[in-house]
């Protein structure tokens, strides 16, 4: 719970909400309800980075997007009820290259990838994706443009800054990561070739908006939608030098590799340390935290900020609850990704200021 500097910016305290989609936008255009989401969580000068914001039509028409004027107007009233309470808002902007269908492409094309391999059909969930297509080289600087264009509009809809989304499967860990990047041009096979087009957008979206205001998320350790890379720790550290050669750049929000069993707990593998060492400006450490975990990292100076997802969606008043030390509500998984704009999504109960007595959902 201590204050903490992030560039010009004052947090009053360490505790940031992780990105999460919540599938509650209709037609890509963010929702009026997505104000009271998003405020119940927000505290004087907390952090929270907004759910994955798609910079073109290309994903889910439940996912909010930020390339059209009626979108970034959208925007402006949830932004507004965020900073009403005193806190900081990013706008995480994203790409989901391949983890899509034709149905949601403009055209009713493939979706495009670096590859044309598709994403092995998930038996469990029963998610199919299309075929992609492979992006042609000179297709490459259109898409530049387009997160371009998105952080633009981010800062005019009044987020504070812009997380580039770089993590758990979508295009641009399609392009970074070795197990699915299969090109032949000067976008694939060596690290510096599959880091390349990562690395234009991160150069496209500061020299549009100013490192001073741009946070970008890497999972290198992460294993989703089969994009894995065979030597994750040499692809955190390339990634961590080109945020480096920007000068001021605000953020690396980096996802722990997954929890193992340790002396019979599962732990956080705390498998980030040399991007923290390596890092010159804010660290955020996310995946798997609880408080007294993120209590650890921060003093340690392992993390400068630790962002929590599940616990925050379920506890709008975590940063409260941490510092109280109150047992939390648990989350409903089977309500991530409904559309309610009520349930699973504004209705978790606070802690009753009364009495601080729980109600624990359901
Ligand atoms: C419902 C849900 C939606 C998510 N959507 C996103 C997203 O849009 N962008 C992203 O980078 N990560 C997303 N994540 C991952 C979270 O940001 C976070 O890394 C993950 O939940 C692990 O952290 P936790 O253990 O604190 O929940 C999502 C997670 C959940 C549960």
């Amino acid at each position: 719970m201590k204050p903490y500097t992030m560039g010009q910016f004052q947090l009053s305290h360490r505790v940031v909400l992780a990105p999460m989609t919540r599938n509650r936008s209709k037609g890509s255009v963010p929702q009026p309800h997505a104000a009271l989401y998003y405020s119940q969580r927000a505290t004087r000068g907390g952090l929270l980075v907004s759910e994955g914001t798609l910079v073109s039509p290309q994903g889910y028409p439940e996912i909010p997007g930020i390339w059209t004027q009626e979108q970034v107007e959208a925007w402006k009233p949830i932004v507004d009820a965020v900073h009403s309470k005193g806190a900081l808002f990013f706008c995480q902007i994203g790409h989901v290259g391949r983890v899509s269908t034709a149905d949601f492409q403009l055209d009713g094309e493939a979706p495009i990838s670096s590859t044309d391999k598709p994403v092995t059909p998930d038996a469990e969930s029963g998610a199919v994706y299309s075929k992609p297509r492979r992006l042609r080289t000179d297709e490459i600087p259109g898409i530049v443009d387009d997160f371009r264009r998105a952080a633009r509009n981010a800062i005019e809809a009044g987020f504070d800054g812009v997380e580039i989304h770089g993590v758990h499967g979508f295009l641009l860990e399609q392009f970074m990561k070795d197990s699915v990047n299969d090109r032949d041009d000067e976008y694939g096979g060596s690290l510096e070739n599959r880091c390349r087009f990562v690395v234009e957008i991160i150069d496209a979206v500061v020299g549009e908006v100013g490192a001073h205001r741009v946070g970008m998320r890497l999972s290198p350790f992460a294993e989703y939608l089969d994009c894995i890379d065979s030597d994750p720790v040499a692809l955190g550290n390339y990634m961590v030098q080109q945020l480096n050669k920007h000068e001021d750049f605000l953020y690396c929000h980096m996802v722990e590799p997954r929890m193992a069993i340790v002396d019979g707990r599962l732990q956080i593998p705390h498998g980030l340390l040399p991007f923290r060492k390596a890092f010159k400006g804010t660290f955020m450490a996310s995946g798997g935290y609880d408080g007294d975990e993120g209590n650890v990292v921060v003093e340690e100076g392992y993390a400068d900020l630790v962002a929590y997802g599940r616990p925050f969606l379920a506890n709008p008043d975590l940063p409260r609850r941490f510092e109280l030390k109150a047992a939390l509500n648990k989350y409903d998984r089977s309500t991530f990704y409904t559309h309610d704009p009520v349930v699973g999504y504004t209705d978790y109960p606070f802690l009753d200021d009364e009495t601080n007595d729980l109600n624990v959902h359901a």
